[in-house]
């Protein structure tokens, strides 16, 4: 038989998510650094072989044109009264393009304003010994392409210096949009595993709700098939209905027991009350043990009838009569039956309270909770229907000890009779009153729980789901 409180049981949910979490963002990391990786490296590889094409279609068209220049210098110091000045102004020189003149260990430059080149010394020997040569290099950041021509005929040597800087410019948009498509890439790429780790996870959090739904007493939960967990759900559904199996067995062992336990008692019972008759004959010893007897036979044929009440409904053989039931006139008629002298305040909203319920099970569990009150809080002061959401709640009230609050889930397990009540045998009771009522109240689908009552003593509260009339 499986025992523990039968009231609110806590909720797993926030754990779940918690241990779903870290699944989920190593997925969605994992999918990000490949995204990334995988465009940082398609960024760089079309950046740089963008810039090898557009910087060689460059270059021969400098070399070009720089071949032309130099051909039309060699035309026009070819003249006698020539001077390098007048030929390095009539070539045309665009976008920035400087020339140099080298002629007998002297430089003549095109722009006056700029003095000192970048021409580097490896390329002036190459041109010097008689062959053209250009080089790519850096001035000023901009890529710029330096080339040499011998012109031997005349004894001097041509030089351009061709900045690239539209081809910087292009280059620096080219880098922006690859680094932008990049970044989205990577964000596309989480995004993706955020997504790829949720549907990853779903089957595991199907089982998950199953299992808590499994632990919250549903025993006839299943998880559906998934081909990609077959094994996994395969196994499971077969321990859930090993499980099932054996805990109904259990549980009609235990109806089975109580059962057959009653008509020996129901004997037992009869056989006090005929002793009963002879009881001024008995010696005085035998009257205190006949009434001892009497006593705990009762108790006894209590406990046997709350054991098979509550055996029936763990093997789910309880047969619930539900009817629509107008909870206030319940509770009216309940509370009048046991002591008409026990107030019944009733919130205005809550008058017309409909609750779709075993009429009988709600009474005895009402019932249980005055005993209790009279039992063990002197009697109840108070009993208040009142709404919470869409939510019937029944309170009893009364002005005893109270239930402390470690108590409060306890005092819903079987057999449990409190920290106070001492050894057991002390009381009268057996402690499967609040058991049941905890039973009942679930099978509606229900609420019960213990709180402070207005009143000093306890407030044992039970909330049943409304039905719409
Ligand atoms: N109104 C109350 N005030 C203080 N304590 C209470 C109250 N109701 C219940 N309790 C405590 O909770 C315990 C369990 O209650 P429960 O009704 O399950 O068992 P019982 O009353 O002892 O026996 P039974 O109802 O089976 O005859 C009680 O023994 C008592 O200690
Ligand atoms: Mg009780």
């Amino acid at each position: 038989m499986t025992s523990g409180p039968r009231a609110a049981l806590p909720s797993t949910p926030g754990r779940v998510h918690h241990r779903r979490f870290g699944l989920q963002a190593r997925v969605i990391i994992a999918f990000g650094v490949g995204a990334a990786l995988v465009s940082a490296a398609l960024a760089l590889s079309t950046f740089y072989f963008v810039r090898r094409d557009l910087v060689s279609q460059r270059t021969t068209s400098t070399l070009r044109q720089t071949l032309a220049n130099a051909r039309l210098v060699r035309v026009e110091l070819g003249a006698p009264s020539a001077r390098i000045g007048d030929a390095l102004a009539s070539v045309a020189t665009a976008n920035g393009v400087r020339s140099f003149i080298y002629s007998h260990g002297l430089w003549y430059s095109s722009s006056a304003s700029v003095s000192g080149t970048a021409i580097p010394a490896s390329l002036t020997q190459l041109v010097h010994r008689g062959d053209v040569a250009y080089e790519l290099v850096d001035i000023g950041a901009v890529p710029t392409l330096v080339v040499g021509v011998p012109i031997p005929a005349i004894g001097i040597s041509y030089f351009e210096e061709s900045p690239f800087a539209d081809l910087s410019s292009t280059l620096r948009v080219l880098a922006t949009v690859l680094t932008t498509v990049a970044v989205a890439t990577t964000a596309g790429g989480a995004l993706v595993g955020w997504w790829a780790s949720r549907r990853l996870v779903r089957p595991l959090t199907d089982v998950v709700h199953v299992a808590s739904d499994i632990a919250g007493g549903t025993l006839d939960r299943r998880l559906p098939d998934d081909p990609d967990l077959q094994p996994l759900v395969r196994a499971f559904n077969d321990m859930v209905t090993a499980l099932q199996r054996r805990i109904e067995r259990d549980a009609r062992f235990a109806s089975d027991v109580t059962h057959e336990l009653r008509s020996p008692l129901t004997t037992i019972g009869a056989s006090i009350e005929l002793l009963g008759q002879y009881r001024s004959s008995l010696p005085s010893e035998g009257t205190t043990a006949l009434d001892m007897l009497h006593l705990e036979v009762g108790r006894f044929t209590d406990m046997v009838q709350e054991l098979l009440e509550i055996a029936t409904m763990d093997a789910g053989a309880a047969d619930l009569q539900f009817s629509d039931v107008r909870l206030v006139d319940l509770v009216r008629i309940t509370v009048a039956g046991y002591d008409p002298s026990i107030p019944v305040k009733v919130e205005p909203e809550a008058e017309a309270s409909c609750v779709r319920g075993d009429k009988r099970r709600l009474q005895q569990a009402l019932l249980n909770l005055l005993d209790n009150a009279e039992t063990h809080g002197g009697g109840a002061v108070a009993v208040s229907v009142s709404r919470r959401g869409d939510r019937a709640v029944v309170a009893v009230d009364d002005a005893g000890p109270g239930v402390a609050p470690a108590e409060r889930t306890l005092v819903f397990e079987r057999f449990y009779r409190g920290a106070a009540s001492g050894r057991r045998g002390d009381t009268e009771g057996s402690g499967l009153g609040l058991a049941l009522v905890a039973e009942h109240v679930r099978a509606h689908g229900g609420e019960v729980w213990v709180a402070d009552s207005p009143e000093g003593g306890a407030r044992l509260a039970i909330a049943l789901p409304e039905e719409a009339l």
